[in-house]
């Protein structure tokens, strides 16, 4: 006697190969994101649920990180790498270079639609920031770190993690430039900043704004970043193994010009000058700053302040010294410019163009 399945039966199968197409169909849909882990706090644990300070960056691979986020396969189709395992105050122009053509490199595929970079806060500005120049797709990329380590209570390292994934794989993240997603916050990798050593909403923009929210599993954009950026970019690092040295000075009261000559004598191409104020130069400083223009070391005026612009020809004939005035990049992301700029020219005409264009 053959075996008569009931339509009862029948309808049930069928209704579970339904289900499965539509979940296919529906994985199908959901963006590709890469995961490229760095290390950092986000990677970190710490002794007990209370350690928030104190705790070991750089101790959680990618792979664990995922795993504590199951909520990402709803999102986003997600694949992990682990491209260096650091606390991100070790980060090099090495580690940049690296990270800058392994970015490239998977944007170029068309089965990668956006990309998440796991990153120590420390210098995950500046992280952004040289990605910000260099990476050559309109394709979203998003740096994400953690103030606390995952062993916390109230982690903010898989919320992060979680917001940071949704962005990568939005539409309304095409184009924007690299972001920085902190806090339930989308940052414009040129202006975001480290403001607080620990707390959680330490990623700001002060004055020229965040660029969004990121808010029940959507992000939401309210500004645009109105400089060049990624794709129409004039730098291209694809066959560069390293990056002109280029040093900060910090400016204060009674300065010390040590520090700059003994920099310069080490054989710094660039220097920026961290002044007081609109970029002040104390007169010690200025001696030796003058000098080393005229050796051809392309000079910077930043300031310390960390909000305004540099002004050029304001507290210093730039002019008339030749040196270049930062608008209103700090320090640390006006030496990324610089050192870029100097893999392009060592005119200081088109350096100071670049500094209103990026
Ligand atoms: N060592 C710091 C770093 O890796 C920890 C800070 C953090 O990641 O939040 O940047």
């Amino acid at each position: 006697m053959s075996y008569q399945p009931s339509a009862r039966w029948l309808n049930a199968v069928l209704a579970c190969a339904m289900l499965l197409t539509s979940y296919a169909e529906a994985a199908e849909k959901l963006a590709h994101v890469t995961i490229l882990a760095t290390g950092g706090t986000i990677a970190g644990s710490g002794a007990s649920s209370t350690t928030t300070v104190g705790y070991t960056a750089a101790t959680v691979g990618v792979n664990s990180l995922i795993a504590a986020v199951p909520e990402l396969a709803k999102v986003a189709e997600v694949k992990g790498e682990q491209v260096f395992q650091i606390a991100s105050e070790n980060m090099s122009n090495e580690h940049w270079l690296k990270l800058a053509k392994r970015v490239n490199t998977l944007l170029a595929q068309p089965d990668v639609d956006g990309i998440v970079i796991t990153h120590g806060t420390d210098t995950l500005e500046e992280t952004a920031y040289f990605l910000d120049l260099t990476v050559k797709s309109k394709k979203p990329v998003v740096l994400v770190g953690a103030m606390r380590p995952g062993t916390a209570l109230s982690a903010d390292g898989p919320i992060n993690l979680y917001n940071a994934v949704l962005l990568a794989a939005s539409q309304e993240a095409v184009g924007k430039g690299v972001l920085v997603a902190m806090n339930d916050q989308i940052h414009a990798a040129r202006d975001v900043t480290k403001t607080n050593t620990s707390t959680p909403d330490s990623f700001k923009t002060p004055e020229l704004g965040m660029l969004g929210y990121i808010q029940g599993n959507k992000p939401y954009f309210y500004h645009v970043s109105s400089r060049k950026n990624t794709a129409d970019t004039e730098f291209d690092i694809s066959q560069l193994d390293t990056l002109p040295q280029v040093d900060i000075v910090y400016g204060y009261a009674n300065v010390n010009p040590v520090a700059l000559n003994a920099l310069v004598a080490a054989g710094a191409k660039g220097i920026i000058h961290a002044g007081v104020g609109d970029g002040s130069l104390a007169a010690s400083v200025k001696t030796g700053l003058v000098a080393a223009r005229k050796q051809g070391v392309l000079i910077v005026r930043s300031s310390r302040v960390g909000q305004g612009i540099v002004a050029r020809n304001g507290e210093a004939n730039d002019d008339e010294l030749d040196f270049v005035a930062s608008d209103t990049l700090n320090p640390q992301k006006a030496r990324i410019l610089l050192m870029l700029a100097l893999t392009r020219t060592s005119d200081s005409k088109q350096i100071q163009r670049m500094f209103y264009t990026y």
